[in-house]
């Protein structure tokens, strides 16, 4: 086992008594792959044993749509929570778009529905309604265009007003308006793993952690945010800490993170304040292998909200 190829990716990571009882799914599941003509599109927060032992993509929200638009295989199975597997669908309404586990889903998903976009629409003739993409395909179906974290600033700017609403993230609004002259509408949800960091918590990390780089992902408070030394989506966190090698990081985001990029990163230390995203931690190798074996649980989208839904989408991607 020590030679595996693929335990050489998360030996830092995972100890080989714990890959003992990894092994016998990663391998399985990469038979399985092949055997359904399948792909593994896997989030910034799984686990070390999916990201690197089976995901065939990886990457954040962003990253995930756009590379969903491209896959060539006949099964995508979506290592992430639901809204992320709807959005795969709407860019491949004739594949088969398996999630793991139907119940991964998120606060931010929770915080919103159509209906409450109708009356922000009555409060505000006129303005744009830009949805996160952590938003389900009937919120997407009635806003005007999509964002992620990786792009929301360029996203509000692109359409030259000036004024948007931006739903339904009140903590991610909140920072882009401090970036951007666009006036912006917001919604009170939020993230319940990144609304738990608090400026309180960054300044005692400086304190016992002297010297250290605080990265924190744009759903934080803006409080937090201000005492960070950068903001970015969970991609460009990784892409920080890869070009720029700090001696000591903390990325005030969801656990699997640091998890995910220390192997390639083995002389930066990794101080982890973090929080687990529930939903995200549904997905397991257990669980993959299971999809792939019985094809459930497939994502479908009603006929009626594919094509707006999908048109907000392929407005954020097509800003370049
Ligand atoms: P990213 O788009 O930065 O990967 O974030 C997705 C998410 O759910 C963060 O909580
Ligand atoms: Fe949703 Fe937050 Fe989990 Fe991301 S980390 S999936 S925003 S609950």
């Amino acid at each position: 086992m020590p030679f595996d190829p693929i335990y050489q990716r998360v030996s830092h990571v995972i100890p080989p008594v714990e890959w003992a009882g990894m092994e016998a799914d990663v391998h399985a599941i990469q038979e399985l792959k092949r055997a359904r003509r399948a792909v593994i599109l896997a989030h910034n927060y799984q686990t070390p044993e999916i990201f690197h032992g089976v995901a065939d993509i990886v990457g954040d929200s962003l990253a995930l749509a756009r590379e969903a638009a491209k896959v060539e295989a006949d099964v995508i199975v979506l290592a992430g929570v639901h809204f992320m597997a709807e959005t795969a669908k709407l860019l491949n309404p004739e594949k088969t778009v398996l999630i793991p586990d139907a119940k991964a889903g998120c606060s931010l998903a929770e915080s919103i529905t159509p209906a409450d976009i109708a009356l922000l629409r009555a409060a505000h003739p006129g303005v744009p309604v830009v949805a996160y993409v952590n938003t389900s395909a009937a919120v997407k179906a009635a806003s005007d265009i999509c964002c992620t974290s990786g792009n929301a600033k360029k996203i509000v700017e692109s359409l030259g007003v000036p004024k948007v609403i931006m739903l339904p993230d009140e903590y991610l609004a909140q920072n882009i308006a401090r970036e951007t002259q666009v006036q912006i509408v917001t919604w009170a949800g939020h993230c319940e793993v990144h609304e738990r960091f608090t400026a309180a918590d960054i300044l005692a990390l400086r304190d016992s952690h002297p010297g250290v780089t605080v990265l924190a992902h744009p759903e934080c408070p803006p409080e937090v945010v201000a005492v960070a030394d950068y903001a970015g989506s969970t991609a460009d966190m990784a892409k920080f800490v890869t070009e720029k090698q700090p001696a000591r990081v903390a990325l005030i985001t969801e656990c699997s993170m640091s998890d995910n990029i220390a192997q390639a990163n083995q002389s930066i230390e990794f101080v982890r304040p973090c929080n687990l995203c529930p939903h995200m931690k549904r997905i397991t190798l257990a669980n993959i292998r299971a999809a792939l074996e019985t094809m459930q649980t497939e994502v479908l989208i009603a006929a009626d909200l594919v094509a707006p839904a999908r048109r907000a989408v392929e407005r954020m991607l097509a800003v370049k």
